[in-house]
């Protein structure tokens, strides 16, 4: 599990374990609509199809467990039970895209044999699990809630504009500014931790001709890459044909993420939870 999910795992239940955090309403900016959180999807009502859970159940443990762990806590690969991906689902539309098209540079294949009842039971599985962990007072005893809690804010300005070097991009009275109000703060930790969702990478294909294409990365992995060039039009290669050249601009972002000690996390956490 890598640590970036195993972060953002924590941070879920924590928050979760805690019912202050999970009906809080931190005010929302006028021009960002309120995002759904687990506090969402724990008010929401609740209603199951027993027999599609089972029958998702059976899938998942088949199709999935090997990885996720058949009881969708993880294993090999992150807990789905405190995904944030899982938890902000509404029927499917969050967990079926990852379904099929998987996320092949991060180790997870397409699964594009599954038919739409079977997702939709795995669906209703997973949102099983999701409510009965929300609804259960049970908060494993291995993560570190009260580490997570104790973060210092001063110690995480220090770290901000010290070691952390996060002042030479942001400004918390610029970019940064009213950060923690604008997000909830599961979506600030995960926002944190995984600043874009949306592929910012761009990449200078260049041919065996000679010839070079510029353009946008829409897939990238192990043996082919695929770019919308200026012109539009989507392109993709065999890696082996051609010479890439990456551009990412949240690289320097990401690499710092892999830096972190727990502590950093917290401490950074506490000191953006006061830019309100
Ligand atoms: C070969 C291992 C493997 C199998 C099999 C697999 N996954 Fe995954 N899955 C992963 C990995 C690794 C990740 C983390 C990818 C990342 O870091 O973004 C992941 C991520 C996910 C996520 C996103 C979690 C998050 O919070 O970002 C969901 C949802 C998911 N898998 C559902 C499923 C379902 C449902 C199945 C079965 C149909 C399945 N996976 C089968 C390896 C696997
Ligand atoms: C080399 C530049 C760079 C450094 C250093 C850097 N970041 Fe970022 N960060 C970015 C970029 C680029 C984004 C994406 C901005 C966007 O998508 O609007 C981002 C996004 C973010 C976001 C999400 C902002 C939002 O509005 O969603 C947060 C929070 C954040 N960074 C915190 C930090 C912290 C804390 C540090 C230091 C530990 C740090 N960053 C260091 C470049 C950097």
């Amino acid at each position: 599990m890598s640590f970036r999910v195993l972060f953002v795992s924590l941070v879920t239940t924590a928050f979760c374990g805690l019912p202050a955090f999970c009906q809080s309403n931190k005010p929302v900016s006028a021009k960002q609509p309120p995002k759904h959180d687990v506090a969402a999807s724990s008010r929401k009502e609740h209603k199951e199809d027993l027999a599609a859970v089972a029958r998702g159940h059976e899938q998942f443990k088949s199709t999935c467990g090997f990885c996720h762990g058949d009881d969708a806590t993880g294993n090999r690969a992150p807990d789905l039970v405190r995904s944030p991906v899982v938890s902000r689902d509404e029927k499917g539309d969050r967990i079926e895209p990852v379904i099929r098209n998987g996320r092949p540079d991060k180790g997870m294949p397409a699964f594009t044999t599954l038919k739409q009842n079977q997702i939709d039971d795995i669906v209703a599985f997973l949102h099983h699990q999701v409510y009965e962990a929300i609804h259960s007072s049970h908060v494993p005893g291995d993560y570190p809630l009260a580490k997570l809690l104790t973060g210092s804010a001063s110690a995480g300005k220090a770290y901000f504009n010290g070691p952390g070097a996060c002042s030479g991009c942001h400004s918390v009275t610029g970019d940064l500014a009213g950060i923690a109000a604008k997000y909830s703060p599961i979506d600030l930790q995960q926002h944190m931790v995984y600043p874009s969702r949306e592929e910012q990478r761009t990449a200078i294909v260049t041919l065996a001709n000679g010839q070079k294409f510029e353009g946008k990365v829409v897939h990238n992995d192990e043996f082919r890459i695929g770019i919308v060039a200026r012109d539009g039009w989507h392109h993709s290669w065999p890696k082996d044909q051609v010479k890439i050249e990456i551009h990412d601009p949240l690289a320097a972002h990401r690499e710092l993420m892999e830096k972190y000690t727990d502590a950093d996390i917290h401490n950074l956490f506490a000191y953006l939870e006061t830019l309100k």
